[in-house]
């Protein structure tokens, strides 16, 4: 074979000039004659053309090959003839006249079209995951994933920080999980857990006085798989000592502008992010992780539906429910089905119902709404001055539909924010080309749990509260606020993190009101709680979702999309089979026997 021309860099410069291309036949065409085969290599397609009355043997080797062998073509570049240019292909202007052909390997057909995006059932996708990856869109995020990643470090090395990997067989770190365990062989009945997160070794460097750590980190989380979710995941893990909250906001809004505005260009990104209390997140928009690139927000009718005379909304607000809605502009005329499925959505986030109240079109504003105009069920319970507040409340105009839940607040914030992302796609509000990052901010530190009567920390227990809010840990733990934030976009949690406890006796307050005793707390946190105790440093951090970071500069909507090999949504790797069961001999090395 001679030295190799990448197929993608031809260009008219190279006409005149012999080459020789190797890589996989993405398209062959017999013109009857004329053999033409695209041929791709990583950089790109490059169109061949072989003639039988100039090359012969190239001709009867070219007749043989088929999509996917592997084949190496010699031949010199030529301008395309005048009319037969491809102006959508790098190459377009080019073709080779090859001389020679030579098939370094045949291919089977592969079980679906390598050189067209079409719609193939995953798991045959991840069945032939090698193939699934030949497949330009495929190709395409996994380039893209190498370009962040490349830059992120690039970032983080141009300003101090060092990348310090951190072991996979570690002791349970709790983020709320559960761990995938390891047996040992040489501790029979002893177990390592694979790391939710290198949370406490990261806290651990700071005491080690590294100052500024970070690591492309491998999480695992056996937990239920949603769409963005993945039993086995990538953080871009970060610690920093002798900082505020506001030094790692700022310095991670940089580096995902950066990251935005240099390798994906065409996306609109803006600084500073906005920041939202958690609070205001929720009774917002219903979610902690807002879509922000549309409006449609939630509005708090509580009061107004507990004097109406609707027997269902006094009842919930009597109990201590809430009420609240959100208008969808244009959407009156929706029809009888059209309704009854979006209460089905509400049902499925656990709604016992939906309230609909179509504000008919006509003109003027809603002062000059009738009562004949309204279309609800709910009609004949509620008075014009009712519907009107309402429709207000929640900024609705005339030909609005207003879709109200009444219910325990958080069924109603979980049920209105899935009926909010759900009007805001089918409205087309979110423009696919914004990255509406935003920081949630001031979550509260402790959550009680009645049925354990415990408090528990919804971030992770590391967390410090507020410096003014320390004392109420003795007095209302659940009054103090966290210096907690999470990082939002587009309906995404992209990443989150704190500013730590680093002393001692602030950890085990916190720890104690989560339930632990001294002698759990030490088993457990131990190495942590230890090392405290030895000049540890003030430190804070944050972890960024890297997969979700790139299904949203990607564009897609399955995490599994910008990952090589990944796990289907019951956390199965189809390609290799496993989970798989193994032999009794390796068992019995490790101690253990099968229940059934
Ligand atoms: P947290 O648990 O919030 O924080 O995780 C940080 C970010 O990781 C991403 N993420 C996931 N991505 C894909 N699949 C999953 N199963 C998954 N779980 C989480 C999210 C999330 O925002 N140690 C703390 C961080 C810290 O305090 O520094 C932690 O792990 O984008």
């Amino acid at each position: 074979m001679g030295e190799r021309t990448n197929c993608g860099e031809l260009r008219l410069g190279r006409v005149g000039s012999e080459v020789t291309l190797s890589g996989w036949v993405h398209r062959r065409r017999d013109h009857g004659g004329l053999i033409f085969i695209d041929l791709r290599d990583r950089s790109g397609i490059a169109q061949v053309v072989v003639n039988p009355a100039t090359a012969p043997e190239a001709h009867a080797v070219a007749e043989e090959v088929r999509s996917e062998w592997v084949v190496s073509i010699t031949g010199t570049v030529e301008k395309r003839p005048e009319g037969t240019e491809n102006p959508q292909l790098a190459t377009g202007a080019v073709e080779v006249h090859a001389s020679g052909t030579e098939v370094l390997n045949p291919s089977k057909t592969p079980p679906f079209y390598i050189n067209e995006e079409q719609e193939v059932d995953e798991a045959l996708r991840l069945s032939h995951r090698y193939l699934d990856l030949r497949r330009e869109g495929m190709h395409g995020n996994l380039v893209l994933r190498h370009r962040v990643v490349k830059f992120i470090r690039d970032f983080l090395d141009e300003r101090g920080f060092l990348e310090i990997e951190t072991p996979i067989l570690i002791k349970s770190t709790p983020e709320g999980a559960r761990d995938y365990l390891v047996p040992s062989r040489l501790h029979h009945g002893s177990f390592y857990a694979l790391p939710q997160s290198p949370q406490q070794l990261k806290q651990l460097l700071m005491v080690s006085g590294f100052e500024r750590y970070f690591q492309m980190a491998r999480c695992f989380r056996d937990e239920d798989l949603r769409a963005d979710r993945q039993p086995e995941f990538t953080q871009l893990d970060l610690e920093m000592s002798f900082v505020t909250q506001d030094d790692i906001l700022s310095l991670i809004e940089e580096l995902y502008v950066e990251i935005v505005e240099t390798i994906t260009p065409e996306k609109r990104v803006s600084r500073p992010f906005p920041r939202l209390d958690y609070r205001d997140a929720m009774s917002r928009y219903g979610s902690d992780k807002p879509d922000l690139r549309f409006g449609l927000e939630l509005a708090d009718v509580t009061e107004m539906a507990g004097e109406s005379g609707f027997q269902v909304f006094r009842s919930v607000v009597s109990g201590g429910g809430v009420v609240k809605g959100l208008a969808a502009p244009g959407c009156a005329g929706y029809s009888r089905r059209q309704l009854d499925q979006l209460t089905e959505e509400a049902r499925s986030r656990g709604a016992r119902g939906l309230v609909t109240v179509a504000l008919g079109e006509g003109e003027g504003g809603l002062e000059s709404l009738t009562m004949e105009q309204v279309r609800s069920a709910a009609a004949r319970h509620l008075t014009l001055e009712e519907v009107r507040g309402m429709a207000e409340a929640m900024g609705a105009s005339r030909g609005g539909l207003l879709l109200v839940v009444a219910g325990p607040e958080e069924v109603v914030n979980n049920s209105l924010s899935h009926l909010r992302e759900l009007m805001g796609e089918r409205l087309e509000l979110a423009d696919a080309d914004e990255m509406a990052f935003a920081w949630i901010v001031n979550f509260p530190l402790l959550e009680w749990r009645p049925e354990e009567e415990r408090w528990d920390a919804p971030h992770n227990p590391f967390s410090a509260p507020v410096e003014e809010d320390a004392s109420l840990l003795d007095s209302e733990p659940g009054a103090a606020v966290a210096q907690q934030y999470d990082m939002v976009c587009n309906g995404y949690e992209v990443g989150g993190g704190s500013i730590r406890n680093h002393r001692r006796e602030d950890q085990e307050k916190i720890l104690r009101l989560m339930g632990h005793s001294d002698e759990g707390m030490q088993q457990q946190f131990g190495q942590l709680l230890d090392a405290l105790e030895y000049g540890a440093p003030p430190h804070g951090g944050i972890a960024m979702g890297i997969d979700r970071l790139i299904m949203l500069l990607a564009d897609v909507d399955n995490i599994r999309d910008v990952i090589a090999f990944p796990k289907t949504q019951s956390a199965s790797d189809l390609l290799f089979g496993a989970p798989s069961p193994v032999e009794e001999g390796h068992l019995s090395e490790l101690g253990i026997r099968l229940a059934q």
